[in-house]
């Protein structure tokens, strides 16, 4: 591995909507932590001049929670600009000049799929490409056939070694923490299994439609917007076999090895639906079938998982916002209490956001005479106040030559081809009012103990 750290960073797409939200916030926050003191490039096909990118960089931070003034200062001094065309030799030229002899740069693309190739190549011909990083956005490719050509083209330019596939989810501390609750405990493993688990529900609920972002949304859809990239990432931390040490490459090896085992999904097993608005969306077709919210059923087959059914539900215009995970454990092989009210099974939660919180649901003697249990919820809160952006984490780690937490060509193959037979909407559309849960959906879940009720909703 490549352990030296990159002595300047570029960024694509410097004048866009990624770099406002997300790219200039998590910079700020580097170097506020003194970890980056290294030239800042800006590309974009806008004619600005340094002053205009700083001045968004300003509007940005602004935009985020405010501007810390030293930090922008600090952020200043490092920002350069090149504006040019992608597809023209110049602007690769104009940045192997600004890079002035770097001997590992990082390279990050928050520009559209549609324009990777072009400056991959402009890139690699340059020269810009030698032994240099590239951090690539989601979504990575349309599709398991897009994904292929998309990773064998970005191999005619870097080593896999070199390349970082960003998926901000695993740069949350609540995710990373499914991975660390399950191996840092002994309780866990001896349950977590087919044998005690009667079912996995993860619930991603957003109460908010597309932002603006409909011309976005109607390309990809709630299945390749967040099922195939983060919530599988979900499951596999969820579902994976201890990895055998620390390398980063024997926690990345069970994780593929989890993605070959998860069956592709079949579309009897998906929901689909459309909340009612969405065709009035800027950039959506009044006839489009893009389904904003997505209800599935999946299968792991393993010794482990045979038979336990995960299940994920994900969408705009929900009730609530949240991420949450519920693992229910099996019911007690004979009820003893005959006075036990309605007693639910054990289960975890996990909650992801808003708030990061772990609880065991228990059933607890009520005082009495009679043997009458009631639910109660161990919780174990955990305090966000240090936690780092997951762009600052992940862009940290890049810059690093850190790839933990950065999803390898085998797994986001994988995990398309989970996804591959449930894409181009094989399945018909309902309709849902913003606000509430999609009824189409309620039966998925029936058969074992219903849809849990996200924690934020209570
Ligand atoms: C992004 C999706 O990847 O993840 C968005 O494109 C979604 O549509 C977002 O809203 C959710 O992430 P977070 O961190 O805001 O919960």
């Amino acid at each position: 591995m490549n352990t030296l750290h990159s002595d300047a960073f570029v960024f694509f797409g410097a004048t866009g909507d990624l770099a406002y939200k997300k790219i200039f916030p998590s910079l700020e926050a580097l170097i506020k932590r003194g970890n980056l003191d290294i030239p800042i490039i800006g590309v974009a096909r806008e004619d600005w001049s340094v002053d205009q990118l700083r001045q968004r960089a300003h509007d940005s931070l602004e935009h985020s929670g405010g501007v810390d003034s030293d930090a922008f200062a600090k952020l200043s001094s490092l920002l350069q600009y090149i504006g040019g065309d992608y597809r023209d030799a110049t602007t690769y030229e104009r940045l192997k000049t600004a890079l002035n002899g770097a001997s590992c740069p990082l390279h990050y693309l928050a520009i559209p799929p549609i324009v990777f190739s072009i400056v991959l190549q402009g890139l690699g011909q340059s020269g810009c490409a030698n032994s240099a990083r590239v951090v690539v956005e989601k979504p990575f490719g349309r599709d398991l056939a897009s994904a292929e050509a998309l990773n064998a083209t970005l191999h005619e330019v870097f080593p896999e070694s070199a390349v970082f596939r960003i998926d901000h989810y695993l740069g949350k501390e609540a995710v990373q923490n499914l991975l660390y609750f399950r191996f840092a405990n002994t309780f866990l493993e001896p349950i977590w299994n087919r044998n005690f688990v009667d079912n996995v529900q993860i619930t991603q609920a957003e109460n908010f439609g597309v932002q603006g972002r409909g011309a976005f949304y109607e390309e990809v859809g709630a299945i390749r917007d967040v099922v195939q990239n983060h919530l599988l990432q979900v499951i596999a931390l969820l579902a994976m076999d201890a990895p055998a040490g620390r390398h980063h490459d024997a926690l990345r090896s069970e994780k593929v090895q989890l993605f070959n085992a998860l069956r592709p999904i079949d579309p009897s097993d998906v929901i689909r639906a459309q909340f009612h608005g969405y065709r009035e969306e800027h950039g959506v077709s009044p006839n489009s079938q893009v389904e904003t919210f997505a209800a599935l059923r999946l299968y792991i087959d393993t010794w482990r998982w045979a038979g336990v059914p995960f299940y994920i539900r994900a969408g705009k215009c929900l009730p609530v916002t949240t991420t949450e995970v519920v693992v229910t454990l099996k019911r007690p092989p004979i009820e003893i209490f005959d006075t036990i009210e309605a007693a639910e099974s054990n289960y975890f939660r996990f909650q992801l956001s808003p708030d990061v919180n772990i609880s065991l649901c228990t059933q607890v003697k009520q005082p009495g005479e009679e043997m009458c249990g009631e639910t109660v919820e161990l919780n174990a809160r955990h305090a966000l106040e240090r936690e780092q952006l997951p762009y600052e984490r992940l862009l940290g780690d890049a810059l690093r030559g850190d790839k933990s937490l950065f999803t390898s060509d085998e797994s986001v193959e994988a995990a398309w081809r989970v996804v591959d037979p449930i894409l181009n909407n094989p399945t018909p559309l309902t309709e849902y009012e913003c606000g509430t849960w999609p009824v189409a959906a309620e039966s998925m879940a029936a058969g074992v103990t219903g849809w849990h009720k996200p924690m934020a909703e209570s």
